[in-house]
């Protein structure tokens, strides 16, 4: 048999599908980088939405509890937009013509719910629930940022991996007691690391464990 290719050439083709394997993972990362700078990871991420609801105003200056408006965050994995109907216990007496809110009337009398631009996600590949965060005394503000000063929601944190990591390698410095946990601008009094040993201790949280690659990825 001769031989078709000399060696030279043998590399030669080597080299050209080594490099077009390197440029299709190329675009495919390119294309990842794309996708999450928007939306992913970015920090600062602020889309407007169909009505300018304002946290600063209602958590904020109002004062009114996470829970009112995300009521499932507590007992289940998703926090939960809340329904129009939420709106419009305070919005059916206060504000009522307001064009602002003409979205939110709509929303009741098409009973069609309001279709929010979000803000916090994770790539589908990550697994997470709320519940056991908010019952282990891991802040909203710890994961979310000030939420309580936002006129506009964004993404004030960035969920890398590292993000995630930091806290599971070493949770106690940054858990606080349950009666706080919505609580916005909490600090420790005393020292952050023994309040949260102590909390470590009594909810038997598995520290040395959380880093496994399976308690994320499953
Ligand atoms: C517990 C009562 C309450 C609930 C529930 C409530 N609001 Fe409000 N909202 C208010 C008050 C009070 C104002 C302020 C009026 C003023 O400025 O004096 C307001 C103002 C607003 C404004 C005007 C802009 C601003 O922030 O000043 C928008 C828009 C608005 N609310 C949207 C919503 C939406 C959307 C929901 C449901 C997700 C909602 N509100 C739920 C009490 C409430
Ligand atoms: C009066 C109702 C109300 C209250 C109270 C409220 N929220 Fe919200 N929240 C909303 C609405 C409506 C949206 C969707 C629109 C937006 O992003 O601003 C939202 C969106 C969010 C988002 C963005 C989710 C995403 O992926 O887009 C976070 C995070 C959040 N809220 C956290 C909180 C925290 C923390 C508190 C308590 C400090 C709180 N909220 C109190 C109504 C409320
Ligand atoms: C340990 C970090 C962490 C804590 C603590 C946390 N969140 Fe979240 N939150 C996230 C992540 C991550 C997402 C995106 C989840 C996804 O895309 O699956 C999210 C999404 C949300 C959303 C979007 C809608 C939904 O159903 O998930 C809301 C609203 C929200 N969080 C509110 C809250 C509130 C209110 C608290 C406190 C009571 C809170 N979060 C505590 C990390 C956290
Ligand atoms: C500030 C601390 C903190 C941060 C940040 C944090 N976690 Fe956690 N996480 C905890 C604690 C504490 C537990 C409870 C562990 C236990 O019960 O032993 C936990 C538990 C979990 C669990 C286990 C749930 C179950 O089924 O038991 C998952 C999954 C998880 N976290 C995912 C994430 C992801 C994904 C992120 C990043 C977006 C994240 N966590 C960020 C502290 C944190
Ligand atoms: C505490 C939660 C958590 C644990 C534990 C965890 N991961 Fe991740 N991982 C994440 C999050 C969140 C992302 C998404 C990061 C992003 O979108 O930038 C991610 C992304 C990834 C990616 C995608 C590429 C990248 O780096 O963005 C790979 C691969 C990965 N993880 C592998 C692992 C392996 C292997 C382990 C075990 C050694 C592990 N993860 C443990 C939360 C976790």
């Amino acid at each position: 048999m001769t031989q078709i290719f000399s060696p030279a050439a043998d590399t030669w083709l080597r080299l050209f599908l080594v490099t077009s394997l390197a440029l299709t993972a190329g675009g495919a990362v390119m294309i990842v980088g794309v996708a999450r700078s928007d939306y992913v990871t970015s920090v600062d991420f602020r889309p407007s939405q169909p009505v300018p609801f304002s946290h600063r105003h209602h958590a904020g200056e109002l004062g009114i509890d996470c829970r009112y408006c995300h009521s499932s965050v507590e007992n289940g994995p998703h926090a939960g937009l809340p329904p129009t109907k939420t709106c419009m216990t305070c919005h059916s007496q206060i504000w009522t013509n307001a064009s602002m809110l003409a979205p939110v009337r709509e929303s009741l009398a098409e009973n069609k719910p309001i279709v929010w631009t979000r803000v916090a996600r994770l790539p589908d590949y990550v697994f997470f629930r709320h519940d056991v965060h908010i019952a282990k005394g891991v802040g909203c503000e710890t994961c979310h940022g000030r939420i309580d000063e936002m006129a506009l929601t964004y993404r004030a944190k960035a969920f890398t991996m590292q993000f995630c990591l930091d806290c599971h390698r070493d949770p106690a410095p940054n858990l606080r007691p349950a009666d706080v946990v919505t609580a916005m601008g909490w600090k420790p009094q005393g020292d952050a690391r023994a309040t949260g040993d102590s909390i470590i201790a009594h909810q038997n949280i598995r520290v040395g464990e959380l880093t496994h690659c399976y308690v994320c990825h499953r």
